[in-house]
């Protein structure tokens, strides 16, 4: 089946600089769609084809069936663009930067009255209506721009790194806010960089850099690409650790990181069967363990492999010194 939107080895140069580089790209109606990349890797030059604001070099690009560059007014109704700047105008009131909005989309009086009503108290910000845009705080503008980007009521919503600057709690909100109106039956392309919010939000993710596409997939596919082993992890206290570590290393023949009071340790070979044997082991000789568990590589293990460079926001290093797998750009 076709997807709702259609990449086909894209290419944008600037000069002799190739900005976006043979990209194909297919996504399904209702996804909540992820290009995940790091500063200049060419996220907004590939969302600005997608919504007809930049002519393609070479490549095509259809939405719902039509060629960007033959309906781009066709494909502009339908789709909502929220830009990696917040574009609300400070001086008028959230109500007015609706209005204004709806006004551009040709909405009639009514439909703008309760179009307006709807979008404030979609964005919690009923209470805020008559306040200026410029007083809100970081959050509240982001929510208020992001309705303002689908006054219309798109089927498609592009959100170009919506949550880059938002403190942990607004991000969060965001990302519900991106659910919910998955809900709805919205397909939503977004940009990140950051790996948690392709891993938590995307149901599929392309990774790019340098203006490629090195990988696409769901979040567990990615990570499962860079291994198919497992990260075990056990919790015990700072006092008993070493001693669980010299256990783990001598019985299991166990590479053992120690990290404080957890200790962790990449699992290769047929991680169930070796997870389940070291907790037998444990249990049998009595080890004060607090917890254990096993998990997939995370995002940023993904990324490094896919790349050869830790994101810029990357924290996770738990397991990056194991296994060779590296994909070719
Ligand atoms: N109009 C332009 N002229 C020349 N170079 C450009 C132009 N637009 C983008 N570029 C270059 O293309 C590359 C990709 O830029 P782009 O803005 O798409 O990256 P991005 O992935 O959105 O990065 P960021 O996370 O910083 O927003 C960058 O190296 C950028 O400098
Ligand atoms: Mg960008």
């Amino acid at each position: 089946m076709k997807g709702i939107i259609e990449i086909d080895n894209l290419v944008r140069r600037f000069g002799d600089f190739t900005a976006v580089d043979k990209v194909s790209i297919s996504i399904e109606k209702g996804q909540i769609f992820g290009i995940l990349g790091p500063n200049g890797a060419g996220k907004t030059t590939t969302i600005n084809m997608i919504l007809g604001l930049l002519e393609p070099t070479s490549g095509s690009i259809t939405v719902n069936g039509l060629n960007v560059s033959k309906h781009p007014n066709e494909v502009k109704q339908m789709t909502g663009l929220m830009t990696q700047e917040t574009i609300v105008d400070s001086e008028l009131t959230a109500a007015q930067n609706l209005e204004i909005a709806a006004r551009l989309y040709h909405l009639s009086s009514d439909e703008r009255e309760s179009a307006i009503k709807e979008a404030l108290k979609e964005a919690e910000l009923t209470d805020f209506a008559d306040a200026k845009a410029g007083s809100l705080s970081g959050g509240m503008k982001r929510r208020l721009y992001l309705v303002k980007t689908m006054i219309q009521k798109p089927d498609i919503l592009i959100l170009d790194e919506p949550t880059t600057g938002l403190d942990v709690q607004n991000r969060v909100q965001m990302w519900d806010h991106i659910r919910a109106l998955q809900q709805r039956g919205i397909t939503i392309v977004l940009t990140t960089q950051y790996l948690e919010e392709a891993d938590q939000l995307c149901n599929r993710i392309a990774v790019i850099d340098h203006g490629k596409v090195v990988a696409t997939g769901t979040p567990t596919e990615l990570k499962r690409l860079v291994s198919s082993g497992r990260v075990m992890e056990v919790i015990t206290s700072l006092e008993e650790a070493q001693k669980v570590a010299d256990f783990l290393k001598k019985k299991f023949k166990l590479d053992i990181k120690v990290l404080g009071e957890k200790l962790e340790c990449f699992l290769e070979k047929d991680p169930v069967d070796t997870f389940g044997k070291v907790l037998d082991g444990l249990v049998k000789a009595k080890m004060p363990i607090i917890s254990i568990s096993m998990h997939l590589p995370t995002m940023d293990d993904v990324f490094i492999k896919l790349t050869g460079s830790s994101m810029r926001d990357a924290v996770g290093t738990q397991v990056s010194d194991r296994s060779n797998i590296m994909l070719k750009r």
